[in-house]
C-alpha cells in the first residue's frame, strides 16, 4: 500500500525545505538497523538474503549518478532499512519521484516511517507492471535494486527480470543491482546475469566494493532488447 500522505500518493516532490525538515540519523542507528535486519535475516534468509544492511559505500556506488528530470521516476526494488534510499532522497532533484517496493512488512513499516516524503509499495518487485498501473504511475526512468537474486527463486527472477525489462525498453534508462562477490559464481546468482545478458546489451561491473560486509560488485544494465 502506498503511504496515505497526499505528497507520497504519485510518488515523491521532495525540495530542500522538506529533506531539512526530516530527522538526522542518531550514532545508534547503525547498530539498531544491523541488529534488526540481521533479527529479519534470521526468520526469511532466502528473501533478505544479506545479515546487514549495505554500508553508504556500496549504496553511493549502488545509485550513482541521478540523472532524473522533473516529472521521472525512479524505483527501489528491496530497500530494506533504506541505506541506498537515503543517498537517492538526497539526491533527488525537485519534482523527480520515487516509489520503493519492499516485500518484508517490517521494514515497509520502518522505511516509511524513516522517509515520510518518499513513497513505499508493500508487495513484490515481480508485480512491478500491475503496481505502477495501480498506481498511475509512469513507467520508471532507473530501477536500483537490492534484491538478493543469489537466493530468489527461478519464478521470482523471471518476474522481476519480465518487469524491468518491461520498463526499460525503449528507453535510455538502467538497471542497477550488487551482488556480493562470495556468492558471484552460485547458480542462481550466474541464472540472474545469464538472463539479463539475454534481454539488455549494455552491462558494467563495477568495484569490487570492499568497503562493505561482504564486499560485493555493482552491476549495471541498459538498453533493453
Ligand atoms: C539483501 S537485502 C537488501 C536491503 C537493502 N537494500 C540494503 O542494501 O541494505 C534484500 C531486500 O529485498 C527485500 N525483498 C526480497 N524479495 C523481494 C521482492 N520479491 N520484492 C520486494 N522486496 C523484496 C527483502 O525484504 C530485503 O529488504
Amino acid at each position: 500500500m502506498l503511504v496515505p500522505r497526499p505528497p507520497c500518493r504519485h510518488g515523491s516532490l521532495v525540495d530542500a525545505q522538506t529533506r531539512a525538515s526530516e530527522p538526522a540519523g542518531s550514532p545508534s542507528r547503525p547498530l539498531r538497523d544491523g541488529l534488526g535486519f540481521f533479527g529479519r535475516f534470521l526468520r526469511n534468509p532466502t528473501s533478505v538474503g544479506a545479515v546487514l544492511p549495505s554500508s553508504r559505500y556500496l549504496s553511493r556506488a549502488l545509485v550513482g549518478r541521478l540523472d532524473l528530470g522533473p516529472g521521472e521516476l525512479i524505483v527501489e526494488f528491496g530497500p530494506g532499512t533504506g541505506p541506498a534510499t537515503e543517498i537517492v532522497r538526497n539526491l533527488l532533484p525537485t519534482g523527480a519521484r520515487y516509489l520503493g517496493i519492499e516485500l518484508d512488512p517490517r521494514f515497509h513499516g520502518m522505511l516509511t516511517q524513516r522517509f515520510p516524503t518518499l513513497a513505499f509499495h508493500h508487495g513484490s518487485a515481480g508485480d512491478l507492471q500491475r503496481i505502477l498501473a495501480d498506481l498511475g504511475l509512469p513507467k520508471p526512468a532507473r530501477i536500483v535494486s537490492g534484491l538478493p537474486f543469489a537466493s530468489l527463486p527461478p519464478k521470482v527472477q523471471d518476474s522481476v527480470v519480465e518487469g524491468i525489462v518491461w520498463a526499460l525498453h525503449g528507453s535510455d534508462g538502467d538497471f542497477r543491482t550488487f551482488q556480493y562477490v562470495h556468492a558471484y559464481g552460485l547458480r542462481a546468482a550466474r541464472r540472474f546475469r545469464g538472463l539479463m545478458e539475454e534481454r539488455f546489451t549494455g552491462f558494467e561491473r563495477i568495484g569490487p566494493i570492499v568497503r562493505n560486509v561482504p564486499p560485493a560488485f555493482v552491476l549495471r544494465y541498459w538498453g533493453a532488447k
